[in-house]
């Protein structure tokens, strides 16, 4: 028996995948919007025996992400949460920040949020239940250099997420934010990999942060009985920050 559908961005790869496996075990069929092909997460889901829906779709699109939600809502009908776990963070000074770097991750990374929440929280409301789990980053509460258009974008996903909650909790929808702290992952030792070998040391667990670290939070997150919890940032990073 499904729970229904979760709806997983940027889940081809990195922590999304995780996000998927584990929520796939919880019981639930995964639909994935991503702009890479999702057969590995495919793969994954299915082994859990779960069903699986993907397109290639790119967050920052009114229409890709509308034609998505009607895809979905068609193949694997109801969509009880949205996990909008899609972003980018290039790493580059203010200074090498131009205004076009500034616009992409902006998008990718808040446009993508509010643009998948109206596809998909018409749903939602009309069935009076949903869960919306936005990913943000400790970045935002840490002195962090070479990351002003990325911080400046999860900071917009936690204001995004605090307010929308404020909307729609009426309809039995909730929305929260899980920030995870840095966390091992391919495209994240591309863009750098010395900072793995001091940031660690600093959580009050001092070990690098593994994607499956994470996924119990976005599972509680994504279940009933989160039900009473919205609006909330969960930073899960080992005890580095404290809110
Ligand atoms: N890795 C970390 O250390 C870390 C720490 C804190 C927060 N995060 C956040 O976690 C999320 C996932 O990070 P990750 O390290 O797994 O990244 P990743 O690069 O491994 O995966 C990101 C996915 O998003 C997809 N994507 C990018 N642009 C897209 C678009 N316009 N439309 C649809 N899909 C798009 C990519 O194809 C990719 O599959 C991001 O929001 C990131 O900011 C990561």
């Amino acid at each position: 028996m499904s729970k229904g559908t979760v709806v997983i961005t940027g889940a081809a790869n990195g922590i999304g995948q995780f996000y998927a496996k584990r929520l796939a075990a919880d019981g639930f069929d995964i639909a994935v919007a991503d702009v890479a092909e999702a057969d590995a997460t495919r793969a994954v889901v299915e082994a859990e025996g779960r069903k699986f829906f993907s397109a290639v779709v790119d967050v920052t699109s009114p229409d890709s992400t509308l034609r998505f939600a009607a895809a979905v809502e068609a193949a694997l009908p109801p969509v009880v949460a949205l996990v909008n776990n899609a972003g980018i963070y290039p790493w580059k000074s203010f200074e090498d920040t131009d205004f076009a770097t500034w616009k992409k991750v902006l998008s990718v990374n808040v446009d993508g949020p509010f643009l998948m929440t109206k596809a998909f929280l018409p749903g939602m409301r009309a069935r009076k239940y949903g869960r919306i789990v936005n990913v943000a980053s400790t970045t935002f509460w840490l002195n962090a250099p070479q990351m002003t258009a990325y911080i400046a974008s999860k900071g917009g996903v936690i204001g995004f997420t605090r307010a929308l909650a404020s909307e729609i909790g009426g309809d039995g929808v909730t929305a929260n934010v899980i920030a995870p702290g840095l966390t091992n992952t391919a495209t994240m030792r591309g863009v750098n990999q010395d900072i793995y070998e001091y940031l660690p040391k600093q959580q009050a667990i001092p070990r690098v942060i593994e994607p499956e670290d994470l996924v119990g939070v976005v599972s509680f997150l994504c279940s009933k009985d989160s039900g009473f919890v919205t609006g909330q940032t969960i930073a899960t990073d080992g005890g580095q920050v404290r809110l």
